[in-house]
């Protein structure tokens, strides 16, 4: 069964969203309301409370029970359970917030906290619809992927004419089923990805590693997992948990991740290489610990195996995705990385890019595909990235008629 939240703000349309509660429980869905303060307001709690029969959330801390850690993480629980975050009516002060990431009550502290899709039906008067401000807020919205469902022309409550009625329930459902449906469509998939850095040892305290945090990774697992792929994560050292119903083997070096990646490759349907893998490696490591010294030291390096290489060698139907972190002639470089590591797609970023690459939760990048596409894409936070991949290695899946075959039926 899938869950939303609904988030119900303050607006005399506020009445129209239990006739959406009811619509969407006959399409199965199991709906979590979150009031903000003005919209009760106009409809009591217990409306929604009756029509659900689940506890209406109408603040960040509990005033009913006392502060406690549950309450004080509940919108975090929130987030992760929920398959989309719908909010109907949204009024232009909460759209405001939410392009703004103003984070001061429940529903706005939910939709930073969730990785869901975000669907947003607008209700309000015609002119605070038309204003410069809500124009920019939407525009804002929508740039960052979320479904914005225009309002209707009409007769309002104002008693003004236009637009800034509450879309129709079955545009609003329509939008909802879409998002949820998108949301699921890795589901005959099995996704491996790579994310981290690798540690080199030189001897036995000391290691060449990078700046990789395995955020670009870790996002790309937790974005195939929610889409219903199962989702096998290599990693190596990196300061993260993994996302909920993700498989994760720990890995140091390039030789056991490429060990890792070898034994789970027969079940992957798509491979994704996130990781910032190791190009060289102490040719003799030191067995004991390297003592000071006055003299100048050399120290012999020798290539590490070409783990994505080595993957594409084997591709057979899966999709092959690879990461090109670069600091110079970008596009260049990573069509010729698409070339000679045969993948589908290279996604490539400038790591010097202020906002992008290493230690960022945003980050800018350009995918590559062999049929020669190229796409640009804004800054985005990483878990967006990685759900702009996915969608790309759906396509690929689909273009080629394979959705859903196992490499085993081959
Ligand atoms: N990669 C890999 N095994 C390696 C090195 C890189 O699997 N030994 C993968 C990375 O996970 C990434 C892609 O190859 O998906 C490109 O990595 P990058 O470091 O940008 O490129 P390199 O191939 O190492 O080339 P260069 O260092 O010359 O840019």
């Amino acid at each position: 069964m899938m869950r939303i939240a609904l988030g119900v703000t303050g607006g005399v349309a506020a009445y129209k969203a239990a006739e959406l509660v009811r619509r969407l429980q006959q399409e199965q869905i199991e709906i979590q309301v979150v009031m903000t303060r003005s919209a009760q307001e106009f409809v009591a709690p217990l409306t929604f409370a009756a029509l659900t029969g689940q506890k209406v959330i109408t603040q960040l801390f509990g005033a009913e029970a006392p502060a406690n850690v549950e309450s004080a993480i509940e919108h975090i629980a929130v987030a992760q359970r929920i398959d989309a975050l719908v909010i109907a009516p949204a009024t232009a002060d909460i759209i405001a917030k939410l392009a703004r990431g103003v984070a001061d009550d429940f529903l706005t502290t939910l939709y930073l906290a969730t990785t869901a899709p975000v669907v947003v039906a607008p209700a309000m008067n015609v002119n605070m619809w038309e204003h410069a401000a809500t124009r920019e807020n939407v525009q804002i919205l929508r740039d960052r992927g979320v479904r914005v469902i225009a309002p209707e022309e009409g007769y309002l409550a104002c008693g003004m004419t236009g637009a800034g009625r509450l879309a129709g329930l079955e545009a609003i459902i329509e939008a909802v089923l879409e998002a949820l449906r998108i949301r699921r469509d890795l589901e005959k998939e099995t996704v491996l990805v790579t994310a981290g850095p690798t540690c080199e040892d030189l001897d036995p305290v000391r290691f060449l590693t990078n700046r990789s945090s395995g955020r670009m990774g870790y996002a790309v697992a937790e974005a195939a997992a929610r889409r219903g792929a199962r989702v096998v994560l290599i990693s190596g050292p990196v300061a993260l948990e993994a996302p909920a119903g993700v498989e994760r083997v720990d890995v140091r070096t390039t030789e056991q991740m490429h060990r890792a990646v070898l034994a789970n490759l027969d079940r992957a349907t798509v491979v994704v290489m996130a990781a910032a893998v190791a190009d060289y490696r102490p040719a003799r490591p030191y067995a004991n610990k390297l003592k000071r010294g006055t003299e100048r030291l050399n120290i012999e390096f020798e290539p590490t195996a070409d783990i994505l290489a080595d993957v594409s060698r084997r591709k057979g139907d899966r999709v092959l995705v690879g990461f090109a972190a670069e600091t110079a002639q970008l596009a260049a470089h990573a069509r010729s990385k698409l070339k000679e590591k045969a993948a589908d797609l290279i996604v490539a970023n400038d790591v010097t890019a202020p906002g992008a690459g290493f230690d960022h939760d945003t980050n800018i990048v350009t995918i590559f595909g062999s049929d020669g596409r190229e796409q640009s894409l804004p800054k985005l936070t990483k878990i967006q990235v990685a759900h702009r991949i996915l969608d790309e290695v759906v396509e690929l899946r689909r273009s080629t008629h394979r959705v859903g075959s196992s490499p085993e039926a081959r």
